[in-house]
């Protein structure tokens, strides 16, 4: 009888909307929130905020809808407002893609005063307390959020998803470390675009043109790697080396990956593992879960950002080109989208998977 109940107030919480606001909602990340929620069975769209520039705009108006078409119903016709705590009145979970620098004196203070934050912003990705999640790869440092809230004194709690380069690099080395173990990883990054916001690198910089440096990626790809693959408070101790690259795509990070592993391999054992990693999101069937979130091919010239960044809606990780260096160094080239899985898609991944542990 009590397990009846139990089941029916449990499809009936099911069924309603969670009041969710987006800060920073005219960006391109902001944007991508938007898109991604006008239409979830889970969330609802009660607020919209950015900075004074766009507060007291219709959304239509305020945002330079970069997404193809018009912004969305009803979110285009809602008013912007300003990032402030009297904004959110009505609402429960806070996803941020503020700028870091906005995002460092906001989201303490929402989650001080008892709002729920899934941030996209790398203000508070390091900090020890702060769990960084992505739900394929770590779902156990949600318990991390227990003592966040002890020694923060915090009502709310607040969690970040990693770097939008981070996000393919960790999910493809997750089932390698399960399989082979991992000993050092060694990553060069090729980046859209759209990674740097709007409006982003000047034409003249970019057009017929690389460059080589990208301010503080390097040091964000190989902190936040280790720290995602390791145990909740306790990084993965081993060396992770960066070098990045802004590239003149429009979405979709590729990077080469050389990682050595503690076993000896074959390239389709490693190719079968990859296929193979069934985690938890996608044994949950969370609703925005690709699955497989790993698409391996086998043609030799991809991923390819133009070809492969949509694979799953965007939500998917696209590996190719896997070879082995030496006994025991894979090679691999790793793309995914950068605003949809490393940005709004990977963060609403993350309060689907908190919903589904009754946090939200
Ligand atoms: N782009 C990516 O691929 C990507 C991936 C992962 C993470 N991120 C992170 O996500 C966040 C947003 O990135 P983005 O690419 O969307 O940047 P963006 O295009 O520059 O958008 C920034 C947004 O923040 C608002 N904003 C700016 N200053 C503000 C302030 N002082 N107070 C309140 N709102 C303010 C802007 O509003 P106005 O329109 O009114 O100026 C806009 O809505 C950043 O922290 C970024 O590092 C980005």
């Amino acid at each position: 009888m009590l397990k009846r109940l139990l089941g029916f107030l449990r499809r009936l919480s099911g069924l309603r909307r969670i009041s969710v606001a987006i800060l920073g909602a005219t960006g391109l990340v902001g944007q991508r929130f938007v898109k991604l929620l006008s239409s979830h069975p889970f969330f609802e769209i009660k607020v919209l905020t950015a900075s004074e520039r766009s507060a007291g705009k219709k959304y239509k108006e305020a945002a330079h809808w970069l997404l193809g078409g018009d912004p969305p119903e009803p979110a285009s016709e809602m008013i912007v407002q300003e990032t402030r705590v009297e904004a959110l009145s009505d609402v429960e979970l806070v996803f941020s893609s503020l700028p870091s620098e906005a995002a460092l004196k906001v989201e303490p203070m929402l989650a001080e005063q008892g709002f729920k934050i899934v941030s996209t912003a790398s203000a508070f990705r390091m900090d020890p307390l702060v769990p960084m999640i992505i739900p394929e790869v770590n779902p156990s440092h949600v318990s991390m959020i227990e003592r966040q809230r002890e020694e923060k004194h915090w009502k709310g709690f607040l969690v970040a998803k990693s770097n939008c380069t981070t996000m393919p690099l960790v999910i493809s080395l997750k089932p390698l470390l399960d399989a082979f173990g991992l000993r050092r990883v060694v990553t060069v990054s090729l980046q859209a675009l759209s990674g740097a916001g709007y409006p982003g690198v000047q034409s003249l910089d970019i057009v017929d043109n690389v460059i080589p440096f990208i301010k503080g990626e390097e040091e964000k790809l190989q902190a936040e790697t280790v720290k995602i693959l390791g145990e909740p408070f306790r990084p993965l101790n081993i060396p992770v080396l960066a070098s990045v690259n802004r590239v003149p795509t429009l979405d979709g990070h590729l990077l080469h990956v050389f990682a050595e592993l503690e076993k000896d391999f074959e390239p389709e054992e490693v190719k079968r593992v990859l296929r193979e990693f069934k985690p938890l999101p996608q044994r949950m069937g969370l609703y925005s879960a690709p699955d497989p979130v790993i698409q391996v091919r086998d043609e030799e010239d991809r991923p390819q950002p133009r070809l492969d960044r949509d694979y799953k809606g965007g939500m998917g990780v696209v590996v190719g080109r896997v070879g082995k260096c030496n006994s025991l160094t894979v090679k691999y080239a790793v793309l995914s989208h950068n605003t949809v899985r490393g940005a709004a898609g990977g963060s609403i991944l993350v309060a689907e998977l908190l919903r589904e542990m009754r946090l939200v």
